[in-house]
């Protein structure tokens, strides 16, 4: 696993733009995974500027969300559907038959999983999966005890999960309980796998992830089975791993590797 340990949160979200943004001017039609939540929001911000300063052309790619909660519809205000067309889809221009997201909404959510799985393989796979990290080691809506090889399904969410989602929602709002997410393995399926994790709430977290054993109690150890994950982190979120000597040798400030 590649180990990039940036100063601050804000440089670490602006690297993992620069990544997709590189990624975007190499192959402007390249799939995508993306994710939502807190930890996105500066990552779209710097990509709107980078599509703006015309780094890469915006709205040529295709996308697939990691996941979307059971039971809100396309248009619900906490939906991830307005969450990706709020931060990214809108102000890109991206048009909508290229986003793709599950459906919460979806009648039988196991043939919307299904053919969620479907769609991304008929558009070839994923080449990036942009991933965040739960406080309790989760990727996706992938709770531990997660199947390390599962698909897309229905999770239910961790009680810690439901109470870190609630600031989303309004005062008294239910916050939703169910989750169609893309599975382990289906992540593990991708190209490219692309990990931020910032702030001091998600340090052991992230040395679970990799420092750890790999086990489905941190569903996110599975990034040391791919061969090509990179960690993109703060220093606050790096603070509780062994080894930070020698990943801020190989990469010092989260840049280049000093050869
Ligand atoms: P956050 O969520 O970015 O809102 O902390 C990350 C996650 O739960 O995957």
């Amino acid at each position: 696993m590649k180990i990039l340990i940036h100063p601050d949160a804000a440089r670490a979200a602006g690297a993992v733009a620069d990544r997709i943004a590189d990624l975007l001017a190499a192959r402007p039609g390249a799939v995508l995974g993306l994710a939502t939540g807190g930890t996105m929001e500066p990552v779209y911000a710097a990509l709107i500027d980078r599509a703006g300063q015309g780094r890469f052309p915006a709205a040529r790619f295709t996308s697939f969300n990691l996941d979307e909660y059971v039971g809100l519809g396309p248009d619900h205000p906490q939906s991830y559907h307005v969450y990706m067309r709020r931060h990214l889809f809108g102000p890109l221009g991206l048009p909508p038959g290229q986003a793709h997201l599950p459906r919460g909404d979806a009648p039988d959510l196991e043939a919307e999983a299904a053919r969620y799985e479907a769609a991304i393989a008929a558009a070839g796979g994923i080449d990036l999966q942009l991933l965040g990290i739960g406080a309790n080691g989760h990727i996706g809506f992938n709770e531990p005890s997660s199947s390390l090889v599962s698909r897309t399904r229905v999770k239910t969410l961790a009680r810690k999960t439901v109470e870190d989602n609630r600031r989303f929602f309004g005062p008294g709002e239910p916050v939703p309980r169910h989750a169609l997410t893309m599975g382990i393995g289906t992540v593990m399926d991708a190209a490219e796998v692309v990990l931020l994790a910032t702030g001091a709430a998600k340090a052991q977290a992230v040395a679970a992830m990799v420092e750890g054993p790999l086990s489905a109690s941190c569903p996110a150890s599975i990034l040391q089975m791919h061969a090509k994950a990179t960690l993109v982190c703060d220093r606050a979120a790096a603070a509780a791993l062994r080894m930070t000597e020698y990943y801020e040798t190989v990469h010092p400030e989260g840049g280049a590797p000093q050869l």
